[in-house]
């Protein structure tokens, strides 16, 4: 069975509450789409009103981060339970800049992981290489390693309704798009890893998407490849092109 195509925007830390009002409105007749999963992933504090606003649409809301610990003493946390309380169905775990400038490793990511499939929410499984090593050859090994890392311990059953967004470094939010062949090697690649951890059944089921200066001139061609079941989208998602991107075809 053909795999549902996945696209979401990841609005990182843009957008007041009112202002996320007022793009989802905009968006509303651009991102109407009978075969596309639609997804927001918003800022914390947006994920309320973007809530409300997207009633009766086909879009549904992520959140962009949480804390794999259930309540308590972690003071500027959310919990994966507080988010589903609001209603968001993703989160996006592992996002290249949680990594980097907030210093997320795998063993924090893995905890995460387990969480939010715990409490019933999709995560969106980040993974990248930098520059340097693409430029040394390990891109494969190093998105082997996170992939197998951020899983450990996570069940099949679990695996074949998970997303991963595969997002090299170096594309995010620098104009520079990975080419479509690149795109695939790396995505089919992640299928091929999970086929290893787990069985064909659960590679076939898998999402997954490609991010890094995804816009509507190049999704058509990144989305038509074989691995790739849509786009996590930063820059083209705070605008209309986020509706050409979801209407590729
Ligand atoms: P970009 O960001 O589309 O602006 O490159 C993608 C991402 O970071 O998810």
């Amino acid at each position: 069975m053909a795999r549902r195509k996945i696209v979401a925007g990841n609005w990182k830390m843009n957008m007041t509450p009112s202002q996320a009002v007022k793009l989802v409105e905009e968006l509303k007749p651009l991102v109407v789409s009978e075969d596309v999963d639609v997804v927001y992933c918003v800022p914390a504090i947006d994920i309320v009103p973007v809530v409300e606003a997207v009633k009766g649409t086909n879009v549904q809301v992520g959140a962009e981060n949480m804390y794999f610990e259930e309540k308590g003493a972690d003071t500027g946390e959310i919990s994966a339970e507080m988010l589903v309380d609001a209603g968001v169905k993703y989160v996006v775990i592992g996002h290249s800049e949680r990594r980097d400038y907030f210093k997320e490793d795998d063993v924090l990511l893995n905890k995460k992981v387990k969480k939010a499939i715990e409490a019933g929410l999709t995560p969106i499984l980040c993974c990248g290489e930098t520059l340097e090593q693409r430029e040394m050859g390990v891109t494969l090994d190093w998105i082997r390693l996170q992939i197998k890392s951020d899983l450990a311990g996570v069940a099949a059953s679990d695996v074949a309704n998970l997303v991963i967004a595969y997002e090299p470094i170096w594309a995010i939010g620098t104009g520079k798009t990975a080419t479509s062949d690149q795109a695939q090697e790396v995505c089919g690649a992640i299928r091929d890893c999970i086929r290893e951890m787990y069985d064909d059944a659960t590679a076939e089921s898998i999402r997954i998407q490609y991010g890094g200066s995804v816009n509507a001139g190049n999704a058509a061609e990144l989305f038509a490849k074989v691995d790739i079941d849509g786009g996590l989208v930063g820059g083209a998602s705070l605008k209309a092109d986020f509706g050409k991107i979801v209407n590729y075809k």
